[in-house]
């Protein structure tokens, strides 16, 4: 027989390799990569007749309402039925609560079950109480995965919350709970048993250091939805995003504020993102699109001389390539030279714009700080920069312009061609230069 090969996989970012190695090649972690077990060995299966795609029937089975609004816009309308979805977030954002949360809105109508491995089932139930109660919900306090997996499948409950899939840990595997074979096991055990039986499952994961969910990615790949719990521990605002969901959009974002009775959804983030201090350099409004919802973001820029050779360039909520790129081009294309100064951005509430429809008002932000000019009282922005200092028109315009008018704006610069029309008044520039002229506030009226 020939001898099965060992694998070791790295516990941080799941590389794999034949030998072990003191430092991994993929991530230069020290002492991360474990003995992963000999992969499975192939056997022999009897085919299985093959269905046309026409003949498979698929009653589109109703989504389960979470109860917390917020949660059920990530989700792309609830929770699907036999899904398997993924929570991860830094220690203490709130994963425990919301779920908690969402687990008492929906055990009114359906049978749900929560697999605790944190904590004990009193803590639980403080946390519940704390909550205002959660009389129906139906707990386990396991780690052992054969128990959790033989628990669900007699039980059979309509929604199970596992927190966390990194206590769970599979008694043949060997290494220790959390490591990336443990993890992988875990996960894939939960959506067999989540698939056959009908069971939406939720996971908890943690965040490893580099933000990636339950550390390995692998885990990303086997699971329908991916949701990121992510907020500064000295903020109350939390924020839930989609990176990814077979079942609806991805980034989509909920916004949550955390209070002594648990997480409350924001349902207008851009009344709370959105507001600028009138005749404040370098500060401007974004009109940003986060999944189908518009949302308005104060972007805040400093501009400080420096000695340094190469300028910082820090973007708090911006990808750091795009400040670059706005920098340059800011410099060429719109007399805005920035090359002996750090520039520092942060987008309001702790929110990411990753979308290139942020960029013109990170542009604005930066060139009032450099300029010491405030932006335009009333003024919202949006469009993506391209290298030659063209603006391009960005998606969705007419839904972005109904957000400025609905929270008072009074004025929107926006790339020319964009063809929607708002009820305020809209400057169409074609060029970054010419829309840093109209969208600074210089003391003539235009
Ligand atoms: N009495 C309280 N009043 C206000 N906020 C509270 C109270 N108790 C807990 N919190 C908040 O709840 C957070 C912890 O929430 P939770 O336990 O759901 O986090 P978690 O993401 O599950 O953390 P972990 O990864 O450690 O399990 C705390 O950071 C705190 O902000
Ligand atoms: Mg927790």
């Amino acid at each position: 027989m020939a001898k099965t090969a060992i694998k070791y996989a790295c516990a941080e970012c799941g590389y794999t390799a034949g030998r072990w190695f003191g430092k991994c090649p993929g991530c230069n972690a020290f002492g991360t990569l474990i003995e992963d077990g000999p992969p499975d060995p192939v056997g022999l299966a009897p085919p299985k007749p093959l269905l046309r795609l026409v003949d498979v029937d698929a009653a589109e089975a109703e989504r389960i309402g979470t109860g917390v609004d917020e949660l059920d816009r990530v989700l792309g309308g609830g929770l699907v039925p036999a899904s398997l979805v993924l929570v991860g977030g830094e220690p203490g954002v709130g994963k425990s609560t919301l779920l908690l949360m969402a687990l008492r809105a929906m055990s009114e109508r359906h049978r749900v079950v929560l697999v605790t491995g944190e904590e004990s089932v009193a803590q639980v139930k403080l946390r519940a109480a704390r909550l205002g109660g959660a009389a129906n919900v139906e707990i386990l306090a396991e780690t052992e995965l054969d128990t959790v997996c033989a628990t669900i499948e007699r039980e059979l409950p309509d929604v199970c919350v596992i927190d966390s899939v990194q206590t769970l840990y599979a008694s043949e595997l060997g290494s220790a709970p959390g490591s990336v074979g443990q993890v992988r096991e875990a996960a894939t055990r939960l959506l067999r048993v989540a698939k056959e039986n009908g069971v939406a499952t939720i996971l908890v994961g943690h965040v490893t250091k580099d933000g990636a969910v339950a550390g390995p990615r692998v885990l990303e790949h086997l699971v329908d939805c991916v949701l990121q719990f992510e907020g500064d521990r000295y903020h109350a605002h939390r924020i839930l995003r989609a990176a990814k969901n077979r079942f609806g959009s991805t980034n989509e974002l909920g916004v949550f504020e955390m209070t002594g009775t648990g997480l409350v959804g924001v349902p207008d983030p851009s009344a709370l993102f959105g507001k600028t201090e009138e005749g404040e350099v370098g500060a401007a409004v974004a009109c940003a699109l986060e999944g189908t919802r518009p949302l308005l973001l104060e972007v805040q820029a400093l501009v400080s001389p420096t000695d340094l050779a190469m300028p910082r360039r820090v973007g708090t909520g911006v990808d750091p390539k795009r400040l670059a790129m706005i920098v340059a081009v800011l410099g060429r294309h719109a007399g805005v030279r920035l090359g002996g100064a750090d520039v520092f951005v942060n987008v309001a509430g702790g929110v990411r714009m990753d979308e290139p429809g942020g960029d013109l008002a990170v542009a604005l932000a930066i060139a009032s700080a450099a300029k010491g000019t405030p932006v335009r009282s009333g003024l919202g922005a949006f469009g993506e920069i391209g290298l030659t200092g063209r603006l391009r028109p960005a998606t969705q315009a007419e839904r972005r312009l109904e957000e400025c008018a609905k929270f008072g704006l009074s004025v929107a610069i926006v790339p020319a061609g964009t063809a929607a029309r708002g009820k305020l008044n809209v400057l169409e520039q074609k060029t970054l230069g010419h829309a840093m002229k109209a969208g600074l506030d210089t003391g003539q009226s235009g």
